[in-house]
């Protein structure tokens, strides 16, 4: 499940006027867009994310600033920096994501394949485990 979880370059538009990537929805995206949230004023010492979807999929953007990314697939992990406004981090359904070391005035945008659900989420990293190794099995 990681390997999919991947960085993946935006179109970018540079002129002497500054910079301009776009996304939007086609055979270029892993899914269709139906939500946007953005995360912002975010402490330097905390923490987000701490669970994971079930269905959902996900874009994940440093518009602004930097900050760490932990995915998790209840058997492996990996650490991204994100940091270029250009650049996404795609992560499919039932992974483990923590973010953190956010700087100041850091701005993460999220685009998501579905509309809010509570239902959807894993918060509880003893339940993530035991899914995870179900699925693995
Ligand atoms: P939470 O999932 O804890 O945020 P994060 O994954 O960034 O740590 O969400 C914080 C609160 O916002 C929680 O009460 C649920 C609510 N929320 C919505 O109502 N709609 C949304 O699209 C999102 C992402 C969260």
């Amino acid at each position: 499940m990681l390997n999919s979880c991947i960085i993946t370059q935006l179109p970018k538009f540079t002129d002497r006027r500054g910079d301009l990537t776009f996304i939007q929805n086609g055979p270029q995206l892993p899914f269709k867009i139906e939500r946007i949230y953005y995360l912002y004023d975010v402490p330097a010492a905390a923490e987000r994310g701490g669970h994971a979807h079930r269905n959902l999929h996900q874009l994940i953007i440093a518009l602004s600033g930097s900050f760490e990314v932990r995915l998790y697939d209840g058997n492996q992990s990996r650490t991204y920096t994100l940091n270029k406004p250009y650049e996404a981090l795609y992560v499919c359904p039932m992974i483990w994501r923590e973010l953190y070391n956010f700087s100041s005035g850091s701005v993460t945008l999220v685009l998501a394949s579905s509309l809010y659900d509570e239902t959807d989420y894993i918060r509880n990293i003893d339940e993530y485990n035991l899914i995870a190794g179900q699925i693995r099995k």
